[in-house]
This record gives structure tokens, C-alpha cells and sequence, in this order.
């Protein structure tokens, strides 16, 4: 699914909440991480449109909103699937064989590191350390964490959130992607 938008489509929909958040802050550039995390939750990514639309919002130059955009991993800068597996491969979860959980992904999905399946339901990435090293190997599905991995756990959370996905009614009603996932749809948590 193809997200369209516009600049001013993003000022309309997002100007009112970023304006509030504004307020928390000493300063306008304080304000841009809470901003570009506003249109992410809305549009599920973040691109050149949107940091041109935060950019008036918060009258600041456009370049320091790329600068943080493109700096945290938490910000996704282009369209991504339903679901973001964010795998850790930093050193504890590499030592709790995160790579073959990793070879495993991607033999399962048929997808490498950055790529989304063509069904639109799993984008691929390897994150550094989440900070769940004691319960390592962790990963991140969109907003929830999943630690002690194992390549069962793994086949068990993607084949829960595709039957999720089977289940929902139509396009229209779906959450953005990347967004977070209604309690229903969540997969169970992991030990
Ligand atoms: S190294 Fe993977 S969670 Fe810390």
C-alpha cells in the first residue's frame, strides 16, 4: 500500500498536535524528535515531504529535521510493512545466536535486511542492542518486545501476526504501517 501524501496535507492533519507539543519544550528544536515521531505514528514513515512540513510547522530549518530523521533508527524513512521486525544482532544478542535467528528471517520471509515482503506485512532490520541483553536474543515488532528468541518463537510470533492480518476487515480500517497493534492482534508475549 502506497501512502499518499503532501506537504500541506501533513501541515493540516499534524499542525494542531506538533503546535502542543511545542509547548513542552524550551525550544522549537527540541520539539522535532516528539514531530517527526507524530507523522511516523500517523503515516507509519518519514520523508522528504514530511520534514519539509515539520520544518514550517516548527519554523526551523529543514536540515536539522533530516539531521535527526536520519540519525535514530526509530525513524523510518521509507514506506514499510505492517509489521517491522527489528531483530538486535549487538554483541549479546549476537552471542545468543542471533544470526541464525537472522538466516532464519530471511529464508523464512524470502527477504533480505531491508526489504519488505510482497504482501506488505514484514520489513527486515537489525537494530543495535534494545536494551533487553539479559533476555537475549531480543527483537522489536513494531512497538513490542520479544526476548529469548528462539527460531520456534520466531515462526510462532510471524504465523500469529499473519493470521492477525488475515483477519482484519477491509484497507480502509488498517492502522498505518508500523503502527501499533491492537491487543487483539498482538502476538502473545514471549517468556
Ligand atoms: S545486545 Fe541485543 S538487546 Fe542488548
Amino acid at each position: 500500500m502506497t501512502v499518499q501524501y503532501s506537504k500541506q496535507s501533513i501541515i493540516a492533519a499534524l499542525a494542531p498536535d506538533i503546535t502542543q507539543v511545542k509547548k513542552c519544550y524550551p525550544t522549537q528544536r527540541s520539539a522535532i524528535m516528539p514531530a517527526l515521531y507524530l507523522v511516523q505514528e500517523k503515516y507509519g514513515f518519514i520523508d522528504e515531504t514530511a520534514y519539509q512540513a515539520i520544518s514550517e510547522i516548527l519554523d526551523v530549518p529543514e536540515i536539522w529535521v533530516y539531521e535527526l530523521a536520519s540519525f535514530y533508527t526509530l525513524y523510518n524513512r521509507k514506506e514499510i510493512g505492517k509489521y517491522h521486525l527489528q531483530l538486535c544482532t549487538n554483541v549479546p544478542c549476537m552471542l545468543c545466536s542471533a544470526y541464525d535467528l537472522l538466516d532464519h528471517l530471511q529464508t523464512r520471509l524470502g527477504i533480505n535486511i531491508g526489504q519488505t515482503t510482497q504482501d506488505g506485512l514484514f520489513t527486515l532490520a537489525t537494530v543495535e542492542c534494545i536494551g533487553s541483553c539479559d533476555v537475549a536474543p531480543a527483537m522489536m515488532i513494531n512497538q513490542d518486545y520479544h526476548t529469548n528468541l528462539s527460531k520456534e518463537r520466531v515462526d510462532q510470533l510471524l504465523d500469529q501476526l499473519s493470521q492477525a492480518a488475515e483477519q482484519e476487515p477491509s484497507a480502509g480500517q488498517e492502522p498505518s504501517a508500523g503502527q501499533e497493534l491492537s491487543a487483539e492482534q498482538k502476538p502473545s508475549a514471549a517468556s
